[in-house]
């Protein structure tokens, strides 16, 4: 099975499955390639933080993802398109034609949602080698869309895609130097970042064919049921239900995502943030409701149980996301056994078995 390692933990011997780029771009090391020790001192002052290996001890496990590759492939490139145009000031007085192109995505991310059966939501939808707002806009899209489509938004399931999907558009007037800075933004550049919200409403304005769903989704999606949010301040009542969600879901990608910072988190670590964030800066009901559908332990997700036995999920089953069904590939001491077993842990025989440890395969 493919899996994601740190590069502290990747050791001699071990198999690329995927090539490796510095932050240039240029490749570092090509697929295939069986490491050695030259490579890893390479990796090491490469600046690179992370590599997929194929692990042959671990089972494979189909790809779990929401939305096909034919439709994240389009996705990437209208958004990645946008943004340019963005940048390049030719989006002054809106969309223009280019609404088409746009609303096309976020038609067929709702066809390849409708497609899906069952209602548990994968969260992780991994774009290599893009630009981080492109990589985030597409993720908080799909995933918006995706609590939406099952709940009361449904009728407005496209609207909020499109707000998803443009919300972070004003982020280009942010320098792009300020928009990566690791370390901890001055009171000047974090009102420069605060303004990207009015800035992005700003850029599709102009665009009559977008709704004030849409619109409102752009503006109020760093807003805080709390009043602690910007640009407004607003409290929950004023936070418009679409904005409420987004909130939640922008917040939830973005731990997930790669980025210097923060550290990206598991999807468990990024569901334990935001519902301790329930009550306060975000809308309780809904942040519950989200909880309840997306899945803390993905598809593909490696796994330490509390009798010792390691294991990847193969299967989460709707209305019990915490507890999937697991494929064990070792014995309580944690060596490979060369053989599987899969377990359900939402049946009451394992009720007592909890997951002590979980990471991105
Ligand atoms: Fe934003």
């Amino acid at each position: 099975m493919i899996r994601r390692l740190s590069i502290a933990d990747v050791q001699a011997g071990v198999n690329l499955a995927r090539p490796v780029y510095n932050q240039r771009g240029t490749l570092v090391i090509p697929v295939g390639t069986q490491l050695n020790e030259g490579h890893l001192r390479r990796l090491a002052e490469s600046g690179v933080r992370e590599v997929f290996i194929n692990d042959p001890t671990i089972p494979d496990v189909p790809a779990h993802e929401p939305i096909s590759e034919a439709t994240k492939a389009f996705a990437v490139e209208v958004i990645r398109d946008l943004f340019d145009r963005a940048a390049a000031g030719s989006l002054k007085g809106g969309l223009g034609s280019f609404y088409d192109k746009v609303s096309q995505v976020v038609k067929e991310i709702q066809d390849d949602l409708a497609s899906q059966r069952g209602r548990v939501i994968h969260p992780v939808v991994e774009v290599d080698g893009e630009d981080y707002l492109v990589a985030h806009s597409l993720s908080v899209t799909i995933l918006s869309m995706a609590v939406a489509r099952q709940g009361n938004f449904a009728p407005k399931v496209f609207d909020i895609g499109l707000g998803a999907l443009l919300h972070d558009l004003g982020m280009i007037t942010v320098p792009p130097d300020l928009r990566h800075k690791p370390e901890p933004l001055s009171p000047e550049e974090r009102n420069l970042v605060a303004r990207h919200p009015q800035e992005g409403l700003k850029l599709i304005e102009q665009t009559p064919v977008i709704s004030a769903f849409t619109k409102v989704v752009v503006l109020q999606h760093h807003e805080r049921a709390s009043g602690n949010g910007y640009p407004k301040g607003l409290k929950l009542k004023d936070i418009y239900p679409l904005a409420r969600l987004v909130a939640i879901v922008d917040v939830f990608s973005t731990l997930l995502a790669d980025r210097p910072h923060p550290e990206r988190y598991t999807p468990q670590r990024a569901m334990d943030y935001v519902v301790s964030c329930a009550g306060f800066d975000f809308d309780l009901d809904l942040t519950q409701d989200f909880a309840q559908r997306v899945a803390p332990y993905p598809v593909g997700t490696l796994i330490t149980l509390s009798t010792g036995e390691r294991g990847v999920v193969v299967d989460v089953k709707d209305g019990v996301v915490t507890r999937p069904v697991v494929r064990l590939f070792t014995d309580q001491s944690g060596a490979a056994t060369g053989k599987y077993k899969d377990v359900n842990l939402s049946l009451p025989e394992h009720r007592t078995t909890m997951i002590v440890g979980s990471g991105q395969a």
